[in-house]
């Protein structure tokens, strides 16, 4: 049985009293639900003072990324035993932003998501097409390639610290969202994959999150879907009110 996860990334908002009044919020709401993982993923500079806000609740932390290098003279990165230090236990890797704003190959995201591993943390690995990639009609070749190179080299134990987001471009701060349809018509790929590159067992453990323009007024559809596991929330996690109200809608009745 896979437990659903609802993820807020905070992409680069909240300086840290933001961020500390929204954890307080998302305490007071969601704090305590034992059903759905809860993971929010502040900057960096908000990092230590989320960690102790969320001291007490269910509530996990994220990084938004990290550099694979252990140390060393690599000025303005932080290495995977840092985000670690912060009290993380998960980090997005592959984020479409990282791929297209900063140039991150399937490779550069297989060292990380290689190195995350090597010291603990659990990646949430990001997937996903571009709107001309969808209309060509090669939205599955991008999406497989896309996971067969990021999973390059990772173990099917290891599988177990893995959780996949299927976040299509297009649908990324754009208030399109895919319908659950398309979603999950991508989601049971990503899946079948798994069971080709692992096993069966793997593929049927293994979350799959949507991502992707989800709202309060989405959420239910999309996570009734069966291969559906679970947001990966950008905007709408900005506020405590309509994050808690995704948590609510992926919560199991
Ligand atoms: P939006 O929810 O703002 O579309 O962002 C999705 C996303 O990129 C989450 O990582």
């Amino acid at each position: 049985m896979r437990k659903i996860m609802i993820a807020g990334n905070w992409k680069m908002y909240k300086n840290v009293s933001e961020a500390v009044a929204l954890v307080e919020g998302l305490k007071e709401r969601v704090g305590d639900t034992g059903a759905v993982e809860v993971v929010v993923a502040p900057p960096f500079t908000a990092m230590t003072a989320v960690h102790h806000a969320l001291k007490g609740s269910g509530i996990r932390l994220s990084a938004q990324n990290l550099y694979h290098e252990t140390e060393g003279a690599y000025t303005g990165e932080v290495s995977p035993e840092m985000v670690r230090d912060t009290g993380c236990r998960y980090v997005i890797l592959g984020h479409s932003e990282r791929r297209r704003i900063f140039g991150e190959s399937n490779e550069t995201v297989n060292r990380k998501v290689r190195s995350a591993l090597d010291v603990g943390l659990s990646p949430i690995l990001c997937v996903g097409e571009s709107l001309s990639e969808r209309e060509e009609g090669k939205t599955m070749d991008v999406v497989g390639d896309q996971l067969r190179k990021g999973l390059a080299g990772v173990a099917d134990q290891e599988m177990a610290r893995i959780v996949i987001a299927y976040e299509p471009i297009w649908a990324i701060g754009t208030g399109k969202t895919a319908t659950p349809e398309q979603a999950n018509e991508v989601h049971s790929h990503i899946r079948n994959l798994l069971s080709e590159i692992y096993d069966t067992e793997v593929a049927a453990r293994t979350r799959i999150l949507y991502g992707g323009s989800v709202k309060p007024a989405n959420a239910r559809e999309l996570m009734g879907c069966s291969d559906i596991d679970g947001a990966l929330v950008g905007g709408a996690s900005l506020t405590a009110e309509s994050f808690a109200e995704i948590v609510l809608a992926g919560t199991p009745s």
